[in-house]
């Protein structure tokens, strides 16, 4: 029994102290990967400079940045522009889940890159905008 408890709570213990690293990884990953691409060092401060640069809605003609469905305040809740849907805080400090899966996080990049900009973001961008948001 008590041989059970302690590997019980050794085995507890592990998850705790291994869930950060975790979430470490997928940034470390896709940064890797842009690395790869020959990009970086990231800059937060860039990431933080083109959160909020404006550009013309293809559609629209309307003035969009990333800011306007995820906020300035990236510990604050956000709200799509076209649907009204709530969107979840950024900030990992604050949410957690955030950047914590590659996969979510390139198919995201893809879609509201071109949905905000109408074009992909460069490897150099994607990496400059984790650097950004993981420091919020
Ligand atoms: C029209 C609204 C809209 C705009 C503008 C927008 N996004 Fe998003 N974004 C979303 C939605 C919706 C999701 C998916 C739902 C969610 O994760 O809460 C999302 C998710 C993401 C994620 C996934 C993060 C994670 O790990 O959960 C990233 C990264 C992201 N957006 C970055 C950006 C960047 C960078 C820009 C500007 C180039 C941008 N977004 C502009 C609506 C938007």
């Amino acid at each position: 029994m008590y041989i059970q408890h302690l590997i019980a709570i050794v085995v507890g213990l592990l998850a705790i102290v291994a869930l950060p690293e975790a979430r470490a990884d997928a940034v470390a990953d896709a940064q890797a990967g842009y690395q790869a691409q020959g990009a970086g060092p990231f800059d937060a401060q860039a990431g933080a400079r083109r959160w909020t640069e404006n550009h013309t809605e293809a559609g629209t003609g309307k003035q969009i940045s990333c800011a306007s469905c995820h906020r300035q305040d990236l510990r604050q809740p956000g709200q799509h522009v076209r649907t009204l849907k709530p969107i979840e805080p950024m900030s990992p400090a604050v949410n957690p889940q955030r950047l914590t899966d590659v996969k979510k996080i390139e198919k995201w990049f893809l879609r509201n890159c071109k949905g905000t900009w109408g074009r992909e973001c460069t490897a150099q961008e994607k990496g400059d905008f984790l650097v950004y948001i993981q420091s919020q």
